[in-house]
């Protein structure tokens, strides 16, 4: 594509002016290389200088330009109008989701700056460890322990995908967490011990591992798989006393015994019989669909599958690693 027209359908909202929002296209000619964020800027310059948008250093470095983009939330300055073009045969920009849209493409970020203060993330000092002579050293294997979690750009495109902060605003996002695991394991850092607490309550546990902020994310941090790590260590370190964490033990458990799972003792091991028959009402919404009794309360009569010792000594060899 060295030039065509192409048409931008835009998410438009100004609460001064309407009382819903809409959407308006524009079409415009494009160029080789173009980026939806050449494109909109474009659209602003020549055609309607209203648009509200975010951007300021168009070299996907500063975070600030992302948004929805044929529904999937980018940078709108990494992505090539050719390529939305070839996927989508359109390229449809509205605001990040999870997000309100407070004028046009602009989205108040406070809800993920506040879940990104209050974890903390800047180094905290150790004030029992002296002053080194010089700067703070670190070994290879401790900076290559990061992973990608430097690289994060706090562009909440991770949050704006985030199913788990949708349906509990008290999770405190993909990018959060994995800038609280990169303390959690920074050896310079005097507060590990907070972090892991904060590591083991309820919140983090809410994640699915459903892997879209892992597919959002422009820097590669790939935030799912770190906010498991996080998990990990947080168990490691003692605290066991949560949902999340009865819940993975006792699927641990239930495979290890048996070779499949327990549906019914997985509700009661994690939730604990006051917690599982506050669920009672969801239990008889099931039991009218169809599920059946023993698969809602648990199989008592559950006998280990014919292949049990096989998975037994996967168990055994995992256990030999750690
Ligand atoms: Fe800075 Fe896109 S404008 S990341």
């Amino acid at each position: 594509m060295n030039s065509e027209n192409v048409t931008f359908t835009v998410f438009r909202f100004n609460p001064e002016k309407d009382k819903e929002p809409h959407y308006e296209e524009y079409a415009i000619e494009t160029r080789k290389g173009m980026t939806i964020l050449d494109g909109l800027r474009k659209i602003k310059d020549e055609i309607d200088g209203s648009l509200a948008l975010r951007y300021s250093c168009s070299s996907a470095i500063c975070g600030s330009c992302s948004m929805k983009i044929n529904r999937y939330s980018k940078l709108a300055c990494k992505t090539q109008v050719t390529d939305q073009m070839k996927l989508h045969g359109k390229i449809l920009v509205e605001p990040m989701a999870n997000l309100r849209a407070i004028k046009d493409l602009v989205v108040d970020m406070e809800p993920f700056w506040n879940h990104w203060n209050n974890l903390k993330p800047w180094l905290i000092k150790d004030p029992k460890k002296p002053e080194p002579a010089r700067e703070h050293t670190m070994t290879r294997d401790q900076v290559t322990a990061f992973g990608n979690t430097p690289s994060c750009i706090t562009c909440a495109a991770c949050f704006s995908e985030c199913p788990a902060y949708e349906v509990d605003h008290n999770f405190p996002g993909p990018a959060a967490l994995s800038r609280l695991y990169r303390f959690a394991i920074d050896p310079r850092d005097g507060a590990q011990k907070e972090r892991l607490e904060m590591a083991g309550s309820i919140d983090t546990w809410l994640c699915v591992r459903c892997g879209l902020c892992v597919e959002a994310c422009p820097k590669d941090v790939k935030p799912g798989e770190v906010i498991t790590l996080l998990k990990e260590k947080s168990v490691k370190a003692g605290h066991v006393q949560n949902i999340g964490a009865h819940h993975a033990e006792s699927f641990r458990e239930n495979i290890e015994e048996f070779g499949n799972l327990n549906e019914g003792k997985l509700v009661f091991d994690t939730l604990g019989v006051g917690g599982a028959l506050k669920k009672s009402p969801d239990a008889i919404k099931l039991l009218l669909r169809g599920k059946k009794v023993d698969k809602l309360l648990g199989d008592l009569k559950q006998k280990p599958i014919p292949g049990i010792e096989q998975v037994k000594q996967i168990y055994r060899e995992m256990k030999k690693k750690k």
